[in-house]
């Protein structure tokens, strides 16, 4: 049962870059996915023009995980916090050249954990970034249209 995962998709995984943690970072995000378990955390150094100087990861996540928050730390370096918004999972995923269908959803992790760095960074200096919306803790519920019951009631 091989799966096709590309040369990029290996070469990330087998060679993660920018594995690790950044003290006193700009912004922080942790992010999981209670489906599957796994859990993602992102740091971001942004300096006062609000320039990704860096970007670290440390996933308790699968390979694609990995993968894919790997080229998602290398493609949000050098970015403004706004351009980073546009590194979604799928842009990781083209800059991977694509993942299995089934490992598409872990591509997520990486996009969100980010996102959660650049809300906490936002609230951090009080500041509202145009497009990014409070993250979640747990992205298995954007799988869910939100239609959740209210079990509290009897
Ligand atoms: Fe959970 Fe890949 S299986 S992130």
């Amino acid at each position: 049962m091989a799966m096709n995962y590309s040369e990029a998709v290996m070469d990330h995984f087998t060679n993660p870059r920018n594995v690790g943690e950044i003290e006193d970072a700009s912004g922080c995000g942790t992010v999981g996915n209670a489906v599957c378990g796994d859990i993602m955390r992102v740091y971001l150094d942004i300096d006062d023009d609000g320039i990704i100087q860096d970007a670290k990861f440390k996933t308790f996540g699968c390979g694609a995980a990995i993968a894919t928050s790997s080229m998602a730390t290398v493609l949000v370096k050098g970015k403004t916090v706004q351009e980073a918004l546009e590194v979604t999972n799928k842009a990781v995923m083209e800059a991977l050249d694509g993942l299995p269908p089934v490992k598409v959803h872990c591509s997520l992790l990486a996009e969100e954990a980010i996102h959660a760095a650049l809300w906490d960074y936002a609230e951090k200096n009080g500041i509202k970034i145009e497009g990014l919306e409070k993250p979640v803790t747990d992205i298995s519920e954007h799988d869910h249209d939100h239609d959740v019951e209210d079990e509290d009631e009897e």
